[in-house]
């Protein structure tokens, strides 16, 4: 593992044209090639509601952004989906949506996970990201057939994250989640928003060493881009958003050579930022693409951010993985052989 010497040093090198930076995303992806293979698996990814309980400082569908039109889809629309992402051979959806605890929504996450298991004679793997909830929901919710769960930290600096949310937001209730995930048997994924104001490459090196000190399954990281209206976005930030392209893309290469065998996304924020974003994020050693399967009646309505990608996406010239697998971290798979392992060994 480099230190954090070295990574403040990779990342904080002279930003210029993203091409320079060849090398670094060469060697991440020949040990990508190497680990988990030189083939981009798929999620679809259905965006359940855009109503959220929370207010995070730079986020679009934030609960105090009055201009957002609010929606929720029906059981058919998320059905139909779930079974357009099977047919083609996705392998497994995300379920995405602002927060909710309340009781009428967790049993509805809960019904519908048990009928796209149903639909899908059980192959269809489902991944949430539904934000904070109790161990009692997460527990709900993998007993009823979610086996992978994405929660972004966001940042790694308690005191940064302090300064992008509002104050009743809880750095370490959000550790506490991950932990708990973990317990309950899921695969946990996170991320960090990059180029936030008042982020530093120094932070963001530290959010590599978090990564791997919490030996997470898969990551979703990507630029911050400013959300017309939230009150971040009136606040400057450190990077232009070309700067924020390229250390995005070098902190996806970083991670890659860090732990070569998690399921890193190449991420909408990517493209957002440059028409080839998701191919850059390939090139830089991410294997695993998010194709939105959003109806596109509302995919306007969940704008996390300024210019965020409605088209479907081209997956020409990719070289994907459709056979159905779920997709599974090897990294995930590896640390439960481990475990049994070791178990065999104590007895
Ligand atoms: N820019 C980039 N990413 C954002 N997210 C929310 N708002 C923004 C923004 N303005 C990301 C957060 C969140 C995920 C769902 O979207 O990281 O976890
Ligand atoms: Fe809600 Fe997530 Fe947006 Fe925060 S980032 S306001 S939790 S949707």
């Amino acid at each position: 593992m480099m230190t954090r010497e070295e990574l403040t040093a990779v990342l904080g090198a002279p930003l210029g044209e993203a091409a320079n930076d060849r090398e670094l995303f060469a060697a991440a992806v020949e040990v990508r090639n190497r680990t988990v293979g030189d083939r981009v698996y798929l999620r679809g990814l259905i965006e359940l509601s855009n109503r959220c309980r929370k207010n995070c400082l730079y986020c679009g569908i934030r609960r105090g952004h009055l201009g957002v039109e609010r929606y929720e889809l029906t059981d058919e629309q998320v059905l139909a989906a779930a079974e357009r992402a099977w047919r083609s051979g996705y392998g497994s959806v995300v379920i995405q949506a602002g927060e909710r605890t309340d009781g009428a929504f967790t049993e509805r996450v809960e019904r519908l996970v048990g009928r796209m298991k149903t639909l899908s004679n059980g192959e269809l793997g489902i991944t949430l990201s539904l934000g904070e909830q109790s161990r009692e929901t997460y527990r709900r919710w993998f007993a009823a057939g979610v086996h992978r769960y994405l929660l972004r930290i966001e940042t790694s600096s308690p005191e940064l994250y302090a300064r992008i949310h509002p104050a009743d937001h809880d750095y370490d209730r959000r550790l506490e989640c991950l932990r708990a995930l973990r317990e309950e048997g899921y695969q946990v994924g996170t991320g960090v928003m990059i180029g936030l104001p008042g982020q530093t490459v120094e932070s963001l090196a530290d959010d590599l060493l978090f990564f791997k000190a919490l030996d997470i399954d898969m990551c979703g990281m990507g630029p911050y881009i400013e959300a017309p209206g939230t009150p971040l976005a009136a606040v400057e930030a450190p990077f232009s958003r070309a700067e924020r392209l390229q250390l995005a893309l070098r902190m996806i290469a970083l991670l890659r050579l860090s732990m070569p065998d998690i399921n890193i996304a190449s991420t909408t924020a990517l493209h957002a930022l440059h028409p080839q974003g998701r191919e850059l994020g390939v090139a830089a050693g991410a294997n695993v693409m998010m194709p939105n399967l959003t109806p596109e009646a509302v995919r306007g309505d969940y704008k996390l951010y300024d210019n965020k990608p409605l088209q479907d996406m081209d997956l020409q010239g990719f070289n994907v993985a459709l056979d159905n697998g779920w997709g599974d971290s090897r990294h995930f798979a590896l640390r439960r052989l481990n475990v049994c392992v070791s178990a065999e060994s104590q007895k």
